[in-house]
């Protein structure tokens, strides 16, 4: 919606990575749609949803990659990957493992993506701050050493989901 008739000047392909259950498709539900919902299945296959936003300008259409996180349902990698310029690597944060799979998440990216890709990497669910497994320092540190870009995000609330997606969409831009 809301680009009927739109002429396009740039689509931009970004792809969702990480563990199941870090919230990737419910980040893409509050992009996309403003939606959220608690009971989200776990992704089987791949899935993508676009958004047209103006950038400078110019009318950009956001395509947006959803995979599965777990290994049985994952789409084959070099296609899921194929033309894809941008990325955001997530995690739970209050999941350590799934913080620490990180650099696994990030070498299969590189391993397959554009080098110039523009990559954030993403503390999900920054709501559950009782439960807070990864301090922001720590992803900080590693966000500087990778050279990404980093922001704690919440779907349930809508907290810098927007801002994560823009950040991306501008730097690609
Ligand atoms: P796979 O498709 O299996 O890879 O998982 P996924 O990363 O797509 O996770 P999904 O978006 O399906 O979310 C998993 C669970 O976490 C669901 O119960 C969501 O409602 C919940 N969830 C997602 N984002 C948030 C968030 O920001 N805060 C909280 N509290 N829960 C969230
Ligand atoms: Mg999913």
């Amino acid at each position: 919606s809301g680009d009927f008739n739109q002429k396009i000047d740039y689509v931009f392909k970004v792809v969702l990575i990480g563990d199941s259950a870090v919230g990737k498709s419910q980040l893409l539900a509050r992009f996309a749609r403003n939606e959220f919902s608690l009971e989200s299945k776990a992704t089987i296959g791949v899935e993508f949803q676009t958004k047209t936003l103006i950038i400078d300008q110019k009318t950009v259409k956001a395509q947006i990659w959803d995979t599965a996180g777990q290994e049985r349902y994952r789409a084959v990698t070099s296609a899921y990957y194929r033309g894809a310029v941008g990325a955001m690597l997530v995690y739970d944060m209050s999941k350590r493992q799934s913080f620490d799979h990180m650099a696994r998440w990030l070498e299969e990216l590189r391993g397959h993506a554009d080098k110039n890709i523009v990559i954030m990497l993403i503390g999900n669910k920054c709501d559950l701050g009782t439960l807070r497994a990864v301090p922001t320092e720590d992803a900080q540190e590693f966000a500087e050493r990778e050279n990404l870009y980093f922001m704690e995000t919440s779907a349930l609330e809508a907290t810098n989901v927007e801002s994560a997606f823009l950040t991306v969409l501008t730097e690609i831009y």
